[in-house]
């Protein structure tokens, strides 16, 4: 069957090495459709101004789709409130924000911040730093060597004083593993635990209700979900936004200003400090709107038979090892080949025009976990079709008997 998606997106039109190219590291990042670029041009060349700040057309206009975004965005994870949805920068400056202002609110010296031995860069610097400022300290929920948060959270937390806050990823990005959170989230909830969840590489491969997760907080980047870079959502509660003390300072996020006192506006403005990403903004509404039509229960069910298929044909390789062995798994394969390294495989790969991610994935633990120095990462998004796993498997099959 013809992938009805794939026509959509231009860059897949384009040979690399002179062979077409197969784009499979969409877990880094995903192409754009032909609609998103369309939003983005059209706003730079139609309908660009600042926002919120003019009396005159453009502004107004634009204004008022920005806004519209905001609404999107609530709908598109099932947030109670509009105003529970602050934009950022990406999933990294949503947990940075988390790990400043919610540790400023909550923090103090003896509690504990628990994070899973699965999680990205992003998911454990910002709470290290929190821990030196706020004298706090991490403890990590371990996992398997299926790549599987084990049962048993209630007895890790009940082992532990002073937890504060739980913070751990929907979709792991190297391993794949879908985190049960229907099971993680309600026990650190029981026990008062603030909770946040990582989901940058979950919104474009499952559904996400944050109100039926019942999480505190979720975060997101835009451009995983065929948006453009720069743009990402915090969601959070709105009884610990309005809380929270903001982050950054400046225009925008606030009601009056005197040399004096400032008084705060109320969120989600209260963290949007300075001109925010207007044209991004605009990006992420098309994305979503592209993602709606396409129905993310059509695009997750295409992404699974191309995951089992490029699986089960990797696993049928000589000297292949696959890390990531979860029951729920998104559309995610990380593997080593015995004797090559991973980036001397995702070299030869790449000449075939084949595109993975090769090294650490920003989760330098994972590996320490492994006892490996890096990994070879084919993660799929809606375009991407049988000729691309056929491909895939092909020039792994290339590599191998290169170093034969
Ligand atoms: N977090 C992105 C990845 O896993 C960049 O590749």
């Amino acid at each position: 069957m013809t992938n009805p998606w794939r026509k959509e997106f231009p860059v897949l039109q384009r040979r690399v090495h002179g062979v077409p190219l197969a784009y499979l590291d969409n877990a880094a990042s995903t192409q754009k459709p032909q609609c998103v670029i369309d939003a983005v041009t059209r706003c730079l060349r139609e309908d660009y101004s600042n926002i919120h700040r003019g009396v005159h057309y453009l502004s107004q206009q634009l204004s008022a789709q920005y806004d519209r975004v905001r609404e999107q965005v609530a709908a598109f994870v099932n947030a109670a409130r509009v105003e529970e949805i602050v934009f950022t920068k990406g999933t990294t400056e949503a947990l940075n924000l988390l790990a400043s202002s919610l540790g400023q609110l909550l923090l103090k010296p003896g509690d504990k911040i628990v994070v899973s031995a699965m999680e990205h860069h992003a998911n454990i610097v910002p709470w290290q730093m929190a821990c030196q400022r706020f004298g706090a300290e991490l403890v990590v929920l371990p996992m398997n060597t299926g790549g599987e948060l084990p049962d048993g959270i209630e007895a890790f937390l009940d082992g532990l004083d002073n937890v504060k806050i739980f913070s751990v990823a929907h979709v792991s990005n190297v391993l794949g593993t879908i985190n049960n959170l229907a099971r993680l989230l309600p026990a650190a909830k029981a026990r008062g635990i603030v909770t946040i969840v990582d989901g940058a590489q979950a919104v474009a491969h499952l559904p996400v209700d944050v109100q039926a997760l019942g999480c505190d907080f979720y975060v997101f980047s835009g451009h995983k979900i065929y948006a453009p870079t720069a743009i990402g959502v915090l969601y959070g509660r709105y009884q610990w936004l309005e809380a929270m003390p903001p982050y950054q300072g400046g225009g925008d996020m606030i009601l009056s200003v005197s040399f004096e006192k400032t008084e705060y506006a109320p969120p989600p403005l209260k963290f949007e400090a300075g001109t925010p990403p207007i044209v991004e903004v605009i990006g992420l509404g098309a994305a979503l709107d592209w993602v709606r039509e396409a129905g993310l229960g059509n695009l997750a069910a295409h992404e699974e038979k191309l995951r089992l298929h490029a699986e089960a044909a990797l696993r049928a390789l000589p000297g292949m090892t696959i890390y990531g062995n979860a029951a729920h798994k998104a559309a995610v394969i990380s593997f080593t080949l015995e004797g090559i390294h991973p980036h001397d495989a995702g070299t030869i790969m790449d000449s075939h025009g084949v595109a993975v991610r090769v090294g650490q994935h920003c989760a330098e633990p994972v590996m320490r976990f492994f006892g490996i120095p890096a990994t070879i990462r084919a993660s799929f998004a809606a375009y991407n079709d049988e000729q691309d796993v056929e491909r895939l498997i092909a020039s792994v099959k290339a590599t191998q008997e290169l170093f034969a």
